[in-house]
């Protein structure tokens, strides 16, 4: 195993009413001015927003709304936070949402608390922000696993580029699965797909060859393609909403990287296609995943093969490692077609006229990867996808 630290600094409440519970006598530890961000209202249709708002007012507190926060945010968005955050010299911050409110907000909490562009400071001087607004996440939308990281994807469209940013990690997160039963079931689905994507990243990373992080990952793994699949069925059974909504948080909440190099090139090339395209992330992730996995495995067989029996099932009698690793492959791609996530870029949305190199070209190649990949072959995987 290769050496490691590891710490957490969310502590999570979980379970069915537990900001009722908790989260009045929480904001007793906070100041006065709160900024309340939630994305394009979902919140307040399903009644979250209502109830998270009585609490501040319970509270006494000062509340500046930040709203409109888009699915795959955009830095200027985020920029638009930063200054509401500044002149209501807000104390601390409450997302209300899935991936991207949280993400947003994590960015936020940083510009807020330095005048130096958050976006140049992290890529072109490679300096990471150290001052921060506190951060409560409420989670509605499960899958990314934004609420336990200090990562957060942010869009900047002049530049075209989609990209990881190192903002506030959430000091406070609390996922209440029932929060999330107004979500459509496509994009429950896409998320608890992102969760498997992020499970799959982390396995095959490196070392290949298997720790402790990788045992648990598997058993996660199985439990969300269970689940899923349970869903499907029974969509409002809660315990296997429960057991997403956690397995989402562990997935990215580092546990599972204890110990390895992570892949994530899959992802580097989703973000992409996110920028050019504003793709849904779980979704882009379901065409890209398998292609993707069919040019690595040789480089990593023996992992692959592993992944086809412990988490497909698949028998490994008298089959040979190539057989194993490519029926593994296969069954993620039923997989997906299965539960009814798009499997090209046509079904993705993505229009024939969209310039694949160009989206090739601006995507990063990771170093964790079995292989590393080349912008040539990326591009070769994005017209498989077609
Ligand atoms: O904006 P509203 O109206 O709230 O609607 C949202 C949005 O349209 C809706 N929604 C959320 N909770 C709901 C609900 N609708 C009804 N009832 C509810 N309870 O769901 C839609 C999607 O929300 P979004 O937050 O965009 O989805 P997700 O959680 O999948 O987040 C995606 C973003 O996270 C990034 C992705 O790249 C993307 O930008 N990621 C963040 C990661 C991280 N920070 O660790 C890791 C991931 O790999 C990922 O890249
Ligand atoms: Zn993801």
């Amino acid at each position: 195993m290769n050496n490691f630290i590891y710490e957490n600094k969310t502590k999570v409440y979980f379970g069915k009413g537990c900001a009722k519970e908790y989260l009045t006598t929480l904001l007793e530890g906070y100041g006065n001015n709160v900024l309340l961000a939630y994305g394009g209202g979902s919140v307040k249709k399903n009644g979250v927003y209502d109830e998270i708002m009585g609490y501040l007012n319970n509270a006494g507190k000062t509340v500046t709304e930040f709203s409109g926060i888009m699915s795959n945010p955009t830095y200027a968005k985020m920029q638009e936070g930063a200054a509401l955050a500044r002149e209501n010299q807000i104390d601390l911050i409450i997302a209300v949402g899935g991936g991207s409110v949280i993400d947003c907000c994590k960015i936020v909490s940083a510009q807020a608390k330095t005048d130096r562009d958050l976006w140049s400071m992290e890529f072109d001087c490679r300096t990471y922000p150290t001052e921060f607004i506190p951060l409560i996440a409420i989670v509605t939308a499960s899958g990314t696993g934004a609420e336990m990281n200090n990562g957060a994807v942010i869009t900047n469209e002049e530049k075209k580029i989609k990209a990881g940013m190192l903002g506030a990690q959430a000091e406070i997160a609390m996922i209440d699965p029932y929060y999330a039963l107004s979500l459509p079931m496509k994009q429950v689905l896409s998320g608890a797909f992102d969760t498997l994507n992020h499970c799959m990243e982390t396995y095959f990373g490196k070392p290949g060859s298997g720790n402790l992080s990788d045992e648990i990952n598997e058993a996660i793994m199985r439990l969300v393609i269970r689940n899923i699949r349970v869903l499907r069925k029974d969509t409002q059974n809660m315990e296997a909403r429960s057991e997403l909504a956690w397995a989402s948080s562990m997935a990215e909440n580092g546990i599972l990287k204890i110990g390895k190099v992570t892949d994530f090139e899959c992802h580097q090339m989703e973000h992409q296609l996110g920028a050019y395209t504003n793709c849904n992330h779980g979704a882009g992730l379901a065409v890209l995943h398998p292609v993707y996995y069919r040019h690595i495995y040789p480089s990593g067989k023996e992992k692959f093969v592993r992944f086809a029996v412990e988490v497909w099932g698949i028998a490994p009698e008298e089959k040979s490692a190539d057989q194993l690793a490519e029926a593994g492959i296969k069954a993620l791609a039923d997989f997906i077609r299965e539960i009814g996530l798009p499997t090209t870029l046509r079904e993705l949305g993505v229009d024939e006229n969209t310039d694949l190199k160009a989206i090739a070209d601006s995507c990063n190649c990771v170093s964790g990867a079995y292989k590393k990949m080349t912008h040539e072959e990326i591009l070769e995987i994005f017209r498989e996808c077609y």
